[in-house]
């Protein structure tokens, strides 16, 4: 045995002794509940955490893989948070979708069936490299994908907005282009694609379109319906072929939960796994997971039936006037300045005076985790209702920090961005 490895547990250990080990072990994590950490968690209020919670521990030895054999309750649930998402998606007669346990699953099947459909298409042979067009900013789960699966990608740059350039990605576009995508919004500005022109270019080339609102989609419809401005991203724009979105985050419902949804029932079939030359029989998954709890299901119904409408709209007014405070606090800091206008809640600001990786050094320093961006360098937050009662601390911090950068040595930091 090597010493540093930990010895398999002799047993006997009560909850007591258990759970006081545990917490001494978070006893260097970030304080998320004090909005110190700018991703991975997200929150509403007290009230929603805890709907989830009991929901999730309710069925979280239900086993969704068995859903429709054993687990009727887990299906008919899952049935319905597909339902409420083909109609916040304003999706056609004879879409469908599909509950996966996250944004990556819910990308890596989309890409999966537009690979099926394309080569059904076109006739190519297994084997022909086939690529994917995305934006620059687009998220490495698509790389992730295409990496399993083989493909090239190609990222298109962004206009001055952050957002893709149509003209751009369509330049990239080959015969051998599978699919292109949009995100809604991307995750390092923040923003929402053209999807309306990625649309057009979509149908000219006969090829998909995937639009990833894993960010965005179960909350921007919201922010939309508030008057906010907010871009269409659904399947109103006709070459929009699947979309992804996690309930995980800003749907506000507790992990592993996202869904994905396809403009027609074929394409549903084709992101679908089914197999039978095994002893066992007939498998069919949606997922790339076999066993996944029902707790994630029941969780996402229970959060999805309490803050309905209504509920969704109030945390996209509060998510909003929250943005919109940090964002003048952040302006009114001399030498910072915003990358881009933020569409929902992702902030991205830098500096021209001096390197802002540097303030993300000080901001260390007094406990923020910081999120940083390298193109362009940036400091940036995917700020759920955690980071308002954080606000007066974050910017008072954030203002010290700049402050500190006047008149020191014009030094660039050695950290990295790292997600
Ligand atoms: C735009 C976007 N797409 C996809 C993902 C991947 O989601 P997950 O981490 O749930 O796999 C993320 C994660 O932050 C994201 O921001």
């Amino acid at each position: 045995m090597t010493d540093d490895r930990s010895p398999f547990p002799a047993g006997g250990r009560d909850w007591e002794d258990l759970s006081a080990e545990m917490t001494a072990r978070t006893a260097d994590d970030i304080d998320w509940r004090g909005g110190r950490t700018p991703l991975y968690v997200f929150f509403d209020r007290e009230e929603t955490y805890e709907i989830g919670k009991k929901a999730y521990m309710a069925f979280f030895s239900e086993n969704a893989l068995g859903k429709t054999r054993a687990f009727r309750s887990i299906d008919s649930m899952e049935r319905d948070v597909i339902d409420y998402g083909l109609s916040l998606f304003e999706a056609p007669e004879g879409a469908g979708g599909a509950f996966t346990t996250g944004g990556s699953e819910s990308i890596f099947v989309a890409m999966k069936a537009a690979r099926e459909a394309l080569r059904a298409e076109r006739g190519w042979k297994r084997g022909e490299v086939l690529n994917i067009v995305m934006p620059d900013s687009a998220h490495p789960a698509f790389d992730k994908a295409a990496a399993a699966m083989d493909l090239d990608i190609r990222r298109a740059p962004l206009r001055g907005d952050m957002r893709v350039d149509p003209a751009a990605l369509k330049d990239m576009i080959d015969d051998r282009t599978i699919a292109i995508v949009g995100s809604a919004p991307c995750f390092p500005h923040g923003v929402i694609d053209p999807i309306e022109d990625l649309s057009r270019i979509a149908m000219d080339a006969g090829v998909w379109l995937h639009v990833d609102a894993c960010v965005g989609g179960w909350i921007a419809p919201f922010f939309a319906r508030n008057g906010r401005g907010t871009p269409a991203f659904d399947f109103r724009f006709p070459g929009v072929r699947s979309i992804s979105a996690d309930l995980h985050k800003f749907g506000f419902c507790p992990k592993s939960a996202s869904t994905v949804f396809f403009r027609n029932e074929d394409d549903l079939t084709r992101s679908r796994f089914r197999h039978d030359a095994w002893p066992s029989g007939v498998i069919d998954t949606a997922t790339l997971a076999g066993t996944r709890t029902g707790g994630s299901v029941a969780a996402a119904w229970a959060v999805l039936n309490h803050l309905g409408e209504a509920g969704y709209r109030d945390i996209a007014r509060r998510l909003a006037e929250m943005t919109d405070a940090y964002v003048a606090g952040i302006e009114a800091i001399e030498g910072l300045k915003m990358h881009a206008r933020p569409d929902l809640t992702l902030i991205n600001y830098g500096s021209d005076d001096f390197d802002i990786f540097r303030v993300a050094e000080g901001m260390t320093e007094r406990g923020w985790l910081v999120g940083l961006t390298k193109k362009p360098r940036g400091m940036h937050a995917m700020m759920s209702m955690l980071h308002e009662p954080a606000r007066a601390q974050f910017l008072s911090d954030l203002a010290e920090c700049v402050a500190a950068q006047r008149g020191a040595e014009d030094e660039r930091s050695a950290l990295t961005a790292t997600y």
